[in-house]
């Protein structure tokens, strides 16, 4: 059977970036199982001949209505599918999906009928919100990272912007590579409609939010540089995680080095 990624290298690119990005999360132990998904925008890279591909699935409810996703493709982790097996072979553990014109429901059109990701209400309500702003990401990963999942279950650290600035202050290059910070949502049912809405609402205001108790969303252009920004967080979260082992609260860097990171490296925030 042709794959659709065979003759568009573009396109192949952009699915062997997950793949390579799903090998990351399961060598971190942040993809037990089938935990995490991924999901890009390949819209710019369809032709005519995608377009006019038939379905091989039935008509799929996506349970939100999305405007801005019409007509729109995306790559997408099948459900129940293991990141280690989709690190090596992408088109067998996810598809590519197609929006139809009801901005409502989606068909499976390649390369085999693997059933999308069960968070795909959160990611793709996330990629409308993303087009609605003309923002040029196109990559949503939620994965599991082990230390960033055990500071909320702490609730001084689920208060707003308590575990951006303990981050931040671990190493200069958090804030520089995670400039806009981590955002808390509450405990909500994962996979749930809540859940998504909860999540556009927090991306407004930073790239990565944390699911209290389950794990992390982040967008970014590509899928490299949204797991990059997770891991810099995660990796400020085991120094500060080694430190007290050491048996120290660590110092951190003081607000006056953090704000003269953000004039030198021009940050938002
Ligand atoms: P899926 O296998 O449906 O992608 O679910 C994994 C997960 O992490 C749910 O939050
Ligand atoms: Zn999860």
């Amino acid at each position: 059977m042709k794959s659709i990624l065979e003759n568009r290298p573009a396109l192949a690119k952009e699915v062997n970036k997950v793949a390579e990005v799903a090998g990351y999360l399961w060598q971190k132990g942040w993809a037990e199982r089938n935990g995490g998904n991924i999901t890009i925008n390949i819209t710019e890279f369809v032709d005519d001949e995608i377009r006019e591909m038939e379905p091989i699935s039935d008509v799929k409810a996506i349970g939100v209505t999305l405007p801005y996703l019409k007509g729109g493709y995306f790559y997408c982790k099948g459900t129940n599918k293991r990141m280690r097996d989709l690190a090596r072979r992408p088109m067998e553990n996810g598809s590519v999906i197609r929006i139809l014109d009801d901005c409502a429901s989606y068909v499976i059109i390649a390369d085999e009928p693997i059933a999308p990701t069960s968070e795909l209400p959160s990611h793709l309500s996330v990629h409308n919100d993303l087009l609605s702003k003309n923002s040029p990401y196109k990559a949503s990963v939620h994965t599991h990272p082990i230390e960033l999942i055990a500071m909320t279950h702490c609730r001084k650290f689920l208060e707003k912007d308590v575990a951006t600035n303990l981050l931040w202050s671990m190493i200069p290059e958090t804030k520089a590579f995670c400039p806009r910070g981590l955002g808390i949502i509450p405990y909500k049912l994962p996979s749930s409609v809540e859940l998504a809405e909860a999540t556009i609402k927090e991306l407004q205001d930073y790239d990565v939010v944390m699911w209290e108790k389950h794990g992390v969303f982040a967008v970014d252009c590509d899928v490299m540089q949204a797991f990059d920004q997770i891991d810099v967080l995660n990796k400020s979260a085991l120094i500060y995680i080694a430190a007290k082992n050491m048996g120290f609260e660590p110092d951190g860097m003081s607000q006056e080095q953090m704000k003269e990171m953000s004039v030198a490296f021009k940050l938002p925030k």
